[in-house]
């Protein structure tokens, strides 16, 4: 049985309608708009989501493993364990980007700045397992790996060329790039993470930066130019406590 809709309302109703709402009622044309329109943003919904997936299995593809690594799969803000101030406001820092994640003015980026074992892939990792949850590409990849791509892409042999491997890490929604300082200096390796960057930026996409270095020293290592557009919008993180993996604390949460 179809269900009525506005358009089999009898016309006469319609105009009393009219006159007693406040506001003016659809027009059966009105509403034929209303419904195109309708159908029409729920297809370009569907066709972002596409493209996301898409986006994501490439950057799967080339990195040949998910991009967040195995044992971060089940991170998640909420299993990272707070004992001292200074973590929970990383971890209210990492909500915040989180909830305002693509949206209109939000914060762009995060440098997670700290010693070794401070769950600085644990935090980024549960960011981009919860945009990945909610239907964004998010991915992880150390600046290595990255040169490695775009270096095996330039051999004759490749299928891939290096502006492909540049633009995949260049269109997820969210590049978390690890282990900034390990990745080779050559000025062709550089420059790979440079137009990944630059990219990224042009297009308004977030990036998070993971290393052990401090803050002054990495806007030395990347060079002023990259630096002032990561910092343009940016949240920084100070990750500076005893490592977790060999000086697990006493107390947790209050147990
Ligand atoms: N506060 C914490 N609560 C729970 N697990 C943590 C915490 N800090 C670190 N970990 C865990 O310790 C391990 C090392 O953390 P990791 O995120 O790799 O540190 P980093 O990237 O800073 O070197 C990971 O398994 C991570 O999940
Ligand atoms: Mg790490």
């Amino acid at each position: 049985m179809n269900k009525p809709t506005l358009i089999n309302v009898p016309r006469g109703l319609l105009a009393k309608v009219k006159a007693h709402a406040k506001h003016s009622a659809f027009t059966p044309d009105e509403y034929l708009a209303f419904q195109q329109r309708e159908a029409l943003a729920d297809y370009h919904r569907q066709q972002e989501q596409v493209q996301a997936e898409r986006q994501q299995r490439a950057v799967k593809s080339l990195l040949e493993r998910s991009g967040v690594q195995d044992i971060y799969l089940a991170a998640t803000l909420e299993g990272y364990q707070v004992y001292r101030p200074e973590q929970a406001t990383a971890i209210s820092t990492c909500r915040k980007y989180l909830s305002n994640f693509g949206q209109y003015g939000a914060v762009k980026n995060m440098v997670f700045c700290g010693s070794t074992g401070t769950g600085k892939n644990h935090m980024a990792s549960a960011i981009c397992n919860a945009l990945n949850a909610s239907g964004k590409s998010a991915v992880v990849a150390t600046a290595l790996e990255i040169q490695m791509k775009a270096r095996a892409a330039r051999r004759h042999d490749s299928h891939l060329t290096e502006d492909r491997v540049i633009a995949s890490f260049a269109n997820v929604d969210l590049l978390v790039l690890d282990e900034i300082e390990l990745g080779s200096t050559s000025d062709y390796d550089s420059k790979i993470v440079n137009a990944v960057i630059d990219q990224r930026v042009t297009k308004g996409k977030g990036t998070v930066v993971l290393t052990n270095m401090g803050f002054e020293q990495l806007g030395t290592y990347v060079g002023e130019r990259i630096a002032d557009r990561l910092f343009a919008s940016f949240y920084l993180v100070e990750c500076f406590w005893p490592s977790f993996r060999t000086n697990k604390p006493a107390v947790t949460n209050g147990e």
